[in-house]
């Protein structure tokens, strides 16, 4: 048992005489010795050294005794506490490394523990499509635009020469907005709709950018239609118009061309089939020619698309004797469908990870 503190400075310490110092001294070397941690050191520290230890007290005795006797007590005294700053210096070193080890040691990372998972998401196969699309007229040097979801009645159709009473506004089945502030913005008697088309941005593009203009829209769009295998009240389309000095409809057939065998593969090509829509003039609905198509090679409708009417161009501060242009737009769960043989709408909108993973990261073809 190592002499406590207490008893260790319950000793009225001689300094004259060497064999109790040497006794008390090695009792002390005993507690040091006996410190296991950095706060019993502390401790021991105290009861050896500070200022009520027998060490001190005796040491403050020497003025006070016989002259002749001094430098003998100054020596025995002197000794001990150079053997105990040794033990005590020794000690401490012991006990720094090993509390050292043991921060090394809890904060040690085991790099061979296996891991806890956490699941990764998956791009959704329809921003995987979009950023195709997009790297698709990237490349042939177009602009990317955008335009906003909730849109002015006027961009969603008059700005595109619908009549006031146009059929077409009935046709396709427009969600009407309640009240009219936008972002803070009063827009007094203005009419808001849930674009029913990307067709709007032409209008927008035409009117921030100006002509020459070539710009590719991918965008979300929304009719009231219920969802089925076949629709859903929310979709996607991709808008393209091109606005220059002396396009044809030779331009706008070589593009689309083109595109569909982005889309399709090297053997796919389109087809114009005489149509209508009030921005378009001459109109025409698209069929591409697909090898891949179920129950054998045929075509398939993709989308709409003609020239630029004159008054869509006028609308946007535009002279129509001096720019022409054809503009084109198709669905993109549509494209997407026919893409992978995917026979039920409701796979790409119920967001399943198990539907999308499919897909990879990148999607098809890169
Ligand atoms: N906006 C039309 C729709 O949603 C599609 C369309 C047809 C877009 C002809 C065009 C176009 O740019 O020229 O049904």
């Amino acid at each position: 048992m190592p002499t406590t503190g207490d008893a260790l400075n319950a000793t009225q310490l001689d300094p004259r005489d060497g064999d109790a110092i040497a006794a008390w001294a090695s009792s002390a070397q005993e507690l040091i010795d006996a410190a296991t941690t950095q706060a019993e050191l502390r401790d021991a520290k105290s009861e050896v050294f500070g200022d009520r230890s027998a060490l001190v007290l005796a040491n403050r005795m020497i003025g006070k005794i016989d002259p002749k006797e001094r430098a003998v007590a100054g020596q025995n005294l002197g000794g001990a506490r150079k053997e105990l700053n040794r033990v005590f210096e020794d000690r401490k070193a012991l006990i720094d490394a090993q509390a050292q080890a043991e921060v090394l040691r809890s904060e040690g990372v085991d790099v061979t523990m296996p891991s806890q998972r956490v699941p990764v998401g998956s791009r959704h196969p329809l921003e995987l499509l979009i950023g195709q699309i997009e790297d698709f007229f990237l490349s042939m040097g177009w602009q990317i635009g955008e335009g906003p979801e909730v849109e002015h009645e006027w961009f969603n159709f008059d700005a595109l020469n619908f009549d006031a009473d146009h059929p077409a506004r009935q046709m396709q089945d427009t969600f009407y907005i309640d009240g009219t502030t936008v972002g803070g913005v009063d827009e007094g008697d203005a009419s808001l709709v849930l674009r029913t088309h990307t067709s709007p941005v032409q209008s927008r593009a035409l009117l921030e950018h100006g002509a020459p203009l070539y710009v590719a829209v991918p965008g979300k769009v929304f009719r009231s239609d219920a969802l089925d295998a076949t629709h859903t009240p929310v979709f996607h389309q991709i808008e393209g118009l091109a606005i220059d000095k002396g396009l044809t409809m030779a331009d706008l057939k070589g593009t689309l061309d083109h595109f569909s065998r982005a889309m399709f593969g090297e053997e796919a090509k389109t087809r114009l089939r005489p149509s209508f829509f009030p921005f378009t003039e001459p109109s025409a609905e698209m069929d591409f020619w697909f090898p891949q198509k179920k129950g054998g090679p045929g075509w398939i409708e993709w989308g709409g698309c003609g020239m630029v009417n004159p008054n869509v161009l006028r609308a946007a501060g535009l002279d129509p004797d001096e720019y022409s242009g054809f503009a084109f737009g198709m669905g993109l769960e549509r494209t997407l469908m026919l893409q992978h043989g995917i026979s039920d709408m409701h796979d790409i909108v119920e967001g399943d990870l198990r539907f999308s993973r499919q897909f990879g990261l990148y999607g098809k073809g890169r």
